[in-house]
Formats: C-alpha cells, structure tokens, sequence
C-alpha cells in the first residue's frame, strides 16, 4: 500500500506514530498560525494541521482547494482538551505531496458537494451527481446502503436460504404490460425483468427456500418520490408456507435487518447522522386488511378521496397519496394485506374465505409507503390458466411457470422489497433518488 492507515477509526491505534495517508481535502481552513486539512478518503475524515511557515507558503499550499487530493505524512495526536476533530485525533503534518489538483474558485465544487443531497430534484444537481456523492451526507447514504445490503445477504444466510441469480432478459411479464422495457434481442424481443418472482418460483423444488438481490426494471411513466425505472429488488420465495407464515417472515426479516444495521457500530453511527429520531419498529406490526383501509379513508375528516377525487369503493387501488396519508397518520409499519384480485397481479392466490380478495399484502412505511409486495402464489394448474385468462394474458411463454404446477405443485409465497425504499425509510431520505448510486428514472439515463 501507498498509504500506512485508512482515515477515521481505523487510524486511532497508530496515535503518536508518524504515519503516511492519503486522502482529498474536504474542508480547508487557513489561519495565521497554521493551515487546517479535514481529509477525506471515504473510510472517514481526520483533521489535519500544518503549522504556518515553509510548508504552507509553498505554491501547492496556496493552491490548496476542496477535493486536492494529497499524501500526507506527520505524527497522529489526540486533540488538545477541549478542541474538537473526528474521533478526536489530528495529524501534526511534516511533509506532503500534492498528488492530484482540483480547481478552486469559479470551477470549486464546494456548494456541490455541501449541498449534499438538498435538491435531488434539480438537473443540475442530477448532472453532477458524481460530485454530489462526495459530500458528508450523500455518502453517508451509500456507505449505509452497503451495510443494509450485506445485512439482507447475512439474515438470509442464517435462515438457510439460499441465493439464486435469476436473468434480467426475459419474455413473460411479471407485474403488468404497462411498465415494460421492450428491448431488440438477437432477431426477437425481450423485455428486461420486471421481478424474479416467476424464476425463484421454479427453484424451489431443487433449492428450497430461496432469495436474490438483483436489479429490476420499470417504465415508470410517472415522476414520483419513489419511483425508478431501475432499483434493486429484494426477493425471497418460501415453499410449504402459508399466507400467516409469509406475513411473520417479512416481519422478522425487516427487524433482523434494522437490528444487524444497528449492532454494526459504522451502521448505528450512520443511522443517527442521518435519521437521530428512528425508532425500531416493534413486533407484531399493525395489521389492516384492505377493506379496513378502504373504510379508514373514508371515514377520515375530511375524507381521503380515491384517485378520481371519490370516495374510496371496493376495487378501487390505493394510490400512493392516499397510502401515503394513512401511513404517516397511523405512523407505524403497516401490513396492509387482502387486497382484491382485480388490483393484483395475476398470480396471487385467493383467499378461500373470500373469493374476492387474494392472500397479499403491501409492507407500508411511515414517510414512504409501500417498501414491500407480496402474496401467496395460486398452485393449482387450471386456477392459474383461469387467472391468465381473466387478465387477458397469453400463457404460452409461460410454459416453465404452469410447469410447476403440472410436476408436483406447493404452498407457496414470496415477496419483493425495493432497497430504495427500505432505505429511504431507515435513512430518512425524502426520496429513493438519493438512496441510489446513480439514479434511473424517466428522463434520465446519466451519468
Ligand atoms: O409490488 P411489486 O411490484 O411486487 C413484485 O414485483 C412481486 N413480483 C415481488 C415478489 O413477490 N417477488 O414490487 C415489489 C417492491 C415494491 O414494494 C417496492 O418496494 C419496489 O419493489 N418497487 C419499486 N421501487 C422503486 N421504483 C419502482 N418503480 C418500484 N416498483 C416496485
Ligand atoms: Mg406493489
């Protein structure tokens, strides 16, 4: 390595040894006495003190702007009593080499980069997202985010299920004609995959319980908080459950999660920085069938209207305005399950009490909504040639799917979560466009 330590925690062991590291300034101070440095390196920040005299008063120094990056050598020291710097340490600096220059003044990136993720809205800040995610919070954010990832692949782990990589070319839709990505494959089409769920489905008679984090594609037509046309989709399929099973699985999956975010120090520390006031959600969330839901809206003063400013009737889709108004009144995770099949997906399975309504359900989240989708899956082979049928669907390029049904059929049930979204909610973020690298939605394909 070119460098002795990583910055921030890493670095605590080494105090009162001279040590290289290498980092870019993020925040620049000069005063008479010396020239302050908080460097950054994406591990963490250190603070950096270089006493005024012939190392400040060289041509570099002076051209010394935010994202410089630089080698700096000197002793690691706590701060005095009463000075403040990350994790209380400041590198006493005795020599340095510049190694990369950033422009200064008109061209500095300083309002970039503190700006952070303010207005996620605007283009240019969307043009630029490549330096916005180098200020504090924006990438507080991703470091999170990869904590959450790995905690999701862990908790599956321990449940002994296991990881499948379904393709993302495919040509069966999943969740509706109307959000799909057609795209020239060889001399036919293919659309990009809407949800693994179908894959998942047919491995469960060689691989059991299964699950996979890939990406999942949407012609979203419409500009939302959280929606994408690309997000990273967290599936799991359960075998031999049933629909009571599934809702406590999800349940304990989302605490398991929250609670290995939070037993990682970097990942405690992250979700005080960006959300101080979260509180752990408590078992057993607040369970609502849909004709509750119904019934809650409508008797609200004043009542929260269906999409076409009515009052809320059977059949009707709960859109997110008003999924939204009940989430944040009731301020509590919700299952909001029973939903009517007219409003699902074709595969779900009825409820035998009553036909109607199918065995589904929407995890719904104080501040964003809907975070989860999942059901029961219909196994009987004619019920499910019924339910193409009905939703006008062709069912041959589904041969595989009904295939399963045909070669010893199974209780089954699944669900899909939008990482986005879990962590728009556990980071407190506004939308799920700054809970993503680069994010993907209508009208935007770069950087
Ligand atoms: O509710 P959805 O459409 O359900 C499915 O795709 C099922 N086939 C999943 C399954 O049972 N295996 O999507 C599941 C979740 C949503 O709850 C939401 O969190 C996220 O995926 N999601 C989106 N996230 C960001 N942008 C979009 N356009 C999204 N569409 C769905
Ligand atoms: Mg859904």
């Amino acid at each position: 390595w070119q460098k002795d330590v990583p910055l921030g925690d890493a670095a605590k062991n080494v105090t009162g040894t001279r040590v290289k590291v290498f980092g870019r300034i993020h925040r620049l101070r000069v005063q008479k006495q010396a020239t302050f440095l908080t460097l950054k390196d994406g591990y963490g920040f250190l603070q950096c003190v270089i006493a005024a005299g012939p190392l400040t008063s060289t041509y570099e120094a002076l051209l010394f702007a935010q994202e410089t990056s630089l080698f700096l050598y000197g002793e690691l020291r706590t701060v005095p009593e009463g000075a403040t710097a990350p994790d209380a340490r400041e590198l006493h600096v005795d020599y340095y080499e510049v190694y990369g220059r950033a422009p200064g003044d008109a061209e500095a990136i300083t309002n970039i980069v503190a700006s952070g993720q303010q207005d996620p809205w605007e283009s240019d800040m969307l043009d630029k997202r490549h330096l916005v995610l180098r200020g504090e919070k924006a990438s507080a954010v991703m470091k999170l985010r990869s904590i959450l990832y790995e905690s999701f692949i862990i908790q599956y782990k321990e449940r002994r299920i296991a990881a499948v990589s379904p393709p993302a070319f495919v040509q069966t839709q999943v969740e509706g004609g109307s959000t799909l990505f057609k795209v020239p494959y060889y001399s036919e089409d293919a659309y990009l995959t809407q949800s693994s769920q179908l894959y998942l489905e047919t491995c469960l008679p060689s691989m059991g319980d299964v699950y996979c984090i890939e990406k999942s594609f949407r012609a979203e037509k419409s500009l939302t908080r959280r929606h994408l046309s690309e997000y990273t989709h967290i599936e799991a399929e359960l075998d031999a459950i049933d629909f009571d099973d599934l809702l406590t699985h999800i349940e304990d999956m989302i605490c398991g999660v929250v609670d290995a975010v939070l037993a990682d120090p970097a990942g405690k520390e992250l979700v005080e920085l960006l959300n101080p006031g979260f509180v752990k959600p408590q078992r057993p969330f607040k369970r609502m069938k849909y004709t509750d839901a119904i019934d809650w809206l409508n008797a609200q003063d004043p009542p929260v209207p269906n999409e076409f400013g009515e009052p809320h009737v059977f059949g009707d889709d709960i859109a997110e305005a008003a999924e939204r108004k009940m989430v944040d009144t009731l301020n509590v995770p919700v299952l909001l399950t029973h939903f009517p099949a007219e409003v699902k997906a074709f595969y779900m399975k009825k409820d035998p009490q009553d036909l109607r309504v199918t065995e589904s359900v929407d995890v719904l989240m104080p501040n964003v909504g809907e975070i989860v989708g999942g059901s029961m899956r219909m196994d009987k082979y004619e019920e499910l040639m019924e339910a193409f049928k009905g939703k006008g669907l062709n069912p041959e390029p589904y041969y595989w799917y009904l295939d399963q049904r045909k070669y010893g059929s199974s209780p089954h049930g699944g669900y899909g979560l939008g990482l986005e979204r879990f962590l728009a909610w556990l980071a407190h973020q506004h939308t799920v466009r700054t809970c993503c690298l680069y994010p993907r939605f209508m009208g935007r394909a770069k950087p």
